[in-house]
């Protein structure tokens, strides 16, 4: 009985670690969903389908979240120079929706809240990939 108490204890001391090292939730699957679409039509003839990169940098992997990354740098470049071609030429939901395809790619998980323009510009989360 005590064995059995203690590696189950053990268990779920390892679950409470896991969690504590997984990265936060920041957007919604929907949001994904609908930035792939956006993603294939703006953004991956230079960057690449699957965001590995082309004719520019790769948007996925530690070589793009260098040390003192976060969400609010990544996503004021996608928001405000993105596409090169036509900066800013998106609307706010899809620049949103593009930044939680990245996030996903990146190994960032889906949740309840949606992640927003204003919110994302400031946000000071850092950004590190668990993609290789
Ligand atoms: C016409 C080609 C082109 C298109 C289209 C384009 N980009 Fe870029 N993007 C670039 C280039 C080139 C760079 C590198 C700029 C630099 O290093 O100064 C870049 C850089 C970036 C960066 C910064 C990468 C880093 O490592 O810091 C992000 C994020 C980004 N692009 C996202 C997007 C998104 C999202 C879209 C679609 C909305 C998009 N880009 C469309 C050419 C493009």
């Amino acid at each position: 009985m005590l064995r059995i108490a203690g590696l189950s204890f053990a268990a779920s001391m390892f679950a409470a670690a896991a969690q504590a090292a997984s990265p936060p939730a920041l957007y919604t699957a929907a949001q994904a969903t609908a930035g792939a679409a956006v993603y294939t039509q703006s953004c991956a003839m230079c960057h690449g389908a699957n965001l590995a990169g082309g004719a520019a940098p790769a948007l996925v992997g530690s070589g793009f979240t260098p040390a003192g990354t976060t969400i609010g740098s990544v996503f004021t470049v996608l928001s405000q120079q993105m596409p090169a071609s036509v900066p800013g030429s998106l609307t706010h939901t899809q620049y949103e929706d593009i930044m939680a395809y990245v996030l996903q790619k990146n190994g960032y998980p889906a949740g309840s809240t949606a992640i927003s323009y204003d919110k994302a510009t400031s946000d000071t989360t850092p950004l590190v990939s668990q993609a290789k």
